[in-house]
């Protein structure tokens, strides 16, 4: 029987492939890291932000919500948050939850201090700075 394609070949096939595939991959992941000091705008992290950042993380708010798509989608979106609702609603948010409202989901009470709220707020305002293309797409309120 007529062999039209050697082990040779087959072998070339794949470390050719796999060399041109990793190349791709390596340029595609220092384009993304290049990128990632104008989207974050890390400049922008001030201790406020962290702290806030640190109220979300310790109180496990992704585990209702999502920020930038990650989380649990339980509830609404929130690294849109501040400018959808603004820090003044968020901070009256907060303070009057659960609202009781039947049928409709409900949020546990968090006795954040008046410091805490501007903290989270400075969070929320640092997320609608970051640059992410566009993701979640479609997300609403
Ligand atoms: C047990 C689930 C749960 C946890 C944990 C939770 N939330 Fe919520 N949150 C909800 C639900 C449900 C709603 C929407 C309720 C409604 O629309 O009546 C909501 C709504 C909100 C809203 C209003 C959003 C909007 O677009 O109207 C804000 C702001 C918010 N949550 C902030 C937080 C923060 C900050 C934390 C963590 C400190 C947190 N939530 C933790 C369930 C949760």
């Amino acid at each position: 029987m007529q062999q039209i394609f050697t082990k040779a070949m087959a072998r070339n096939i794949f470390l050719g492939g796999a060399a041109f595939f990793l190349i791709i991959y390596v340029v595609l992941t220092v384009d993304t890291w290049r990128q990632i000091p104008q989207r974050d705008h890390a400049e922008r992290l001030t201790a406020s932000v962290r702290h806030g950042k640190y109220l979300v993380d310790s109180n496990n708010c992704v585990g209702c919500h999502t920020i930038n798509g990650e989380g649990a989608y339980y509830a609404p979106e929130l690294g849109n948050v501040y400018v959808r609702r603004g820090p003044d609603f968020v901070k009256a948010w907060i303070k009057t939850q659960p609202t009781g409202i039947a049928g409709r989901r409900q949020m546990p009470h968090f006795d954040f201090s008046d410091a805490d709220f501007d903290d989270l707020n400075a969070y929320f305002e640092w997320l609608s700075h970051v640059d992410t293309n566009h993701w979640p797409p479609n997300v609403q309120g």
